[in-house]
């Protein structure tokens, strides 16, 4: 059942290439266009959305942070996340032209699925991003778009995650479509990158023993920071989440800017630190910007971990030990750049003697508010 490998994870950590590309199939048509036809609201309708509230928990939360960049660039519609558990008790505003998406593997958390019915209470046209045929979420939703990665079965999430970013992705550029917000090409363009995805995850996945070599070198860590910027934050959080669930060991995700506002301090001699760079073909302020938070941390003493794209040279001098990923969109790339991080944080409790597809204390849907 596990296809040879040690656990389920690391089964389903090789299994997103597929994931991702059983999540795009279909969904193209031959011109490059969007063909989301599953979609139970009507075009007029999502056209008219004002305001897209995500909400989800967990991994399924940071999959939400993702698309929130992407859709707000490419839709211009405010996007906002919320945790589904903050989200019900606090009296939001939500309204006939709010879209609220909730995002969940299981289909059956119950914080989201009680987020989800106060949403309704409120008239909001709802949409799931689910990963589970016919569970409670897409039931009581007014929309379903499911993410084909296939059941999960360790508890911690790899390829729904990456399965989740892709599905938001397609909702982002078939609003864009609906709406005229992007030029045809443009989606064709970011269409033809996703689908050049999957390879590119194997790409990594073929050099997976670069991160096992680290994770087995560090198993008696303590503590380990990771850092990012714009897309990269929401990966450097679900990087630390990944290690203390898995590997019990304190963990923490900061979006890069935040650093001299805090958590600098926290920075002492051989503390490791994971840092996600941007493309340095984007906007290449925010490339050198994260570039310097390196030299920062290391001129500090802390070693220095870093996912960078290929042919990065500004990382070298600055880096411990760096991992390379293929290039690809700036907004694609948490496709790609949270794959070692899960290899890491696996490979690092297995090392550990844990047990990788149940971590204590865990369930893999959490039925209870
Ligand atoms: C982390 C993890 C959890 C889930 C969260 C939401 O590895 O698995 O954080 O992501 O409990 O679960 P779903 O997506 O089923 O609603």
């Amino acid at each position: 059942e596990k296809g040879g490998f040690d656990s389920f994870m690391a089964k389903e950590i090789h299994d997103q290439p597929q994931a991702v590309a059983d999540t795009l199939l279909g969904r193209v048509d031959s011109n490059g266009r969007l063909a989301l036809d599953e979609l139970r609201i009507d075009a007029d309708e999502l056209k008219a959305i004002d305001k897209i509230v995500v909400l989800a928990c967990g991994t399924s939360a940071y999959a939400a942070h993702v698309a929130k960049y992407a859709i707000e660039h490419w839709c211009r519609v405010p996007v906002e996340v919320e945790l589904s558990h903050e989200f019900r008790y606090r009296d939001p505003i939500v309204s006939p032209s709010t879209l609220v998406v909730t995002i969940s593997q299981s289909g059956e958390t119950m914080d989201t699925l009680m987020a989800l019915r106060y949403a309704k209470e409120q008239g909001a046209r709802t949409l799931a991003i689910c990963n589970t045929n016919g569970s409670s979420i897409p039931r009581e939703s007014d929309a379903v778009l499911y993410t084909h990665a296939g059941p999960e079965i360790a508890v911690a999430s790899t390829k729904a995650f990456l399965a989740q970013i892709t599905a938001t992705y397609l909702l982002g550029l078939y609003l864009a479509q609906l709406r005229g917000n992007l030029f045809r090409g443009e989606i064709a363009d970011t269409l033809a990158d996703m689908a050049a995805i999957p390879a590119k995850i194997q790409s990594i996945l073929d050099r997976e023993d670069e991160v096992k070599e680290l994770a087995r070198a560090m198993q008696d860590t303590t503590s380990v920071l990771f850092l990012g910027r714009h897309v990269g934050y929401p990966v450097a959080m679900e990087g630390a989440l990944k290690l203390k669930e898995l590997a019990y060991i304190h963990a923490e995700g900061f979006a890069a800017g935040e650093l001299k506002h805090g958590p600098i301090a926290l920075i002492d001699e051989g503390k490791s630190v994971f840092v996600v760079v941007p493309s340095p073909r984007g906007r290449y302020s925010m490339h050198s910007k994260v570039v310097s938070n390196i030299q920062e941390v290391r001129a500090r003493g802390a070693k220095t971990l870093v996912i960078a794209e290929e042919g990065d040279e500004a990382v070298q001098d600055f880096a411990e030990w760096v991992f390379r990923v293929p290039e690809t969109k700036t907004l694609l790339m948490p496709l790609l750049t949270v794959v070692p991080l899960q290899i890491f944080a696996c490979e690092l409790a297995g090392a550990k003697g844990l047990n990788v597809d149940q971590p204590r204390n865990l369930a893999k849907s959490v039925t209870v508010e």
